[in-house]
């Protein structure tokens, strides 16, 4: 790699967030989070600090807040900015569409003109496989496939993109956009995955639930898909090795002459939700019970990543099998059955329990580019 770099990341006291904070500290650089803490916790820093032996600044703020970035901005002199924050439930984002516009745009306002302010020109924006439509005739998705988003979700993040694009043109900033396909699983040490309980939790998540004996059943949407077993068919790639591509993005951008890069973060092998549950029941021994619920499909079909430009581009491939996302995420879910401890700061009165420390957001800059006062 080259230099260490200090990063911002947004959301990074989320599922994936926390990963991608792990493996930038384990690649040497020095990370600060924002997180306004409504869906990631303290308590997942708290343990990326002990798993990599270093530790994380951490500002409770939301991103969406400009005066509060601004603030955060001022703290420090950030080299690069990767962003996670944001709403990332298909169901939620389409239950709450403008909610869902509000907090994946005006996050990306904020932290661009914060960017633009401070001088900061890298941006890793952390986008998914929902930008693209349907890939119904089994051919995986390039970079260059046709952007046709069946969610608000999607079209949130394709707004995003075509935004990072426009500005990217300009010089002001240079960008990598990575599209995550079905992110699952957990870190090895099982000290950190993902909650079951929280809003918009993927697959693996609900299966390890059931499994634990903490609901019923699995609700598996659709049956009736043009795919072998009728369920969906994704592309499940383990979350460290997407938090590792988020690294790798990273460190090529000064190295690509592109003033904006998109890079798929997938394996390339398709697997279905039946699959999956075969294949946890395998490594788990316990058995997932589940029910088909058909109807009118509420998502595509099937979607499978062409990892070609990734591998090509940034030398990086995920190395980690479905068994061992299923292995490591069944690690974590029995080692943490109700996710997370709670945890509490002087800044978050509403959580209970002991907390990460967190720094106070200072009172707001003079801004580097503001034209100075005329007088009163
Ligand atoms: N998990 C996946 O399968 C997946 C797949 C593709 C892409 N992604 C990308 O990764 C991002 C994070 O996903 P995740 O699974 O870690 O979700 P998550 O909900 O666990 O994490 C999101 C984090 O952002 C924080 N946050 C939300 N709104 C905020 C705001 N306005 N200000 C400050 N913090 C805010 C939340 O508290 C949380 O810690 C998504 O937004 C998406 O762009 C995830």
């Amino acid at each position: 790699m080259g230099d260490a770099m200090r990063v911002l990341v947004t959301g990074g006291a989320g599922y994936l967030g926390c990963h991608v904070v792990l493996a930038l500290l384990t690649a040497g650089h020095d990370v600060d989070v924002v997180d306004d803490f409504t869906r990631g916790t303290p308590a997942s820093l708290s343990r990326v600090e002990a798993l990599a032996h270093r530790q994380v600044t951490s500002h409770a703020a939301d991103v969406a807040d400009l005066d509060a970035m601004e603030r955060i901005f001022a703290t420090a002199r950030f080299d690069a900015v990767v962003h996670l924050a944001g709403l990332r439930s298909a169901v939620e984002c389409t239950d709450r569409v403008l909610d869902a516009y509000e907090t994946n745009l005006a996050t990306t306002f904020a932290l661009l003109r914060c960017m633009a302010w401070y001088g900061v020109q890298r941006f890793v924006m952390s986008s998914s496989a929902a930008v693209y439509g349907a890939s119904d005739d089994d051919a995986p998705l390039a970079e260059t496939a046709p952007l046709a988003p069946v969610s608000p979700l999607g079209r949130t993040l394709v707004t995003n993109e075509n935004l990072l694009a426009d500005l990217a043109r300009t010089g002001a900033v240079r960008v990598a956009v990575v599209r995550c396909f079905s992110t699952a699983g957990a870190h090895r040490s099982g000290r950190i995955g993902e909650v079951a309980k929280a809003p918009g939790a993927g697959l693996l998540a609900r299966i390890g639930h059931v499994a634990a004996g903490h609901r019923p059943h699995l609700t598996v949407h659709g049956g009736d898909h043009p795919t072998p077993d009728g369920s969906a068919v994704r592309d499940f790639v383990h979350v460290d090795d997407v938090a590792e591509g988020h690294v790798a993005a990273l460190e090529a951008l000064d190295a690509t002459s592109q003033p904006v890069s998109t890079w798929n973060l997938g394996t390339g092998r398709a697997s279905s939700v039946l699959d999956v549950v075969r294949t946890f029941e395998r490594v788990s021994g316990r058995t997932v019970p589940h029910r088909i619920i058909d109807g009118p499909a509420r998502t595509v079909s099937r979607t499978i990543a062409d990892t070609t430009r990734s591998t090509a581009d940034l030398g990086w491939s995920a190395r980690r099998d479905l068994e061992q996302i299923c292995q490591d995420h069944w690690r974590w879910q029995q080692a943490n059955p109700q996710g997370y401890p709670p945890t509490m700061t002087p800044e978050m009165p509403w959580r209970g329990g002991v907390g990460h420390r967190l720094r106070l957001v200072p009172p707001l800059p003079t801004r580097p580019s503001a034209p100075a006062s005329s007088g009163p």
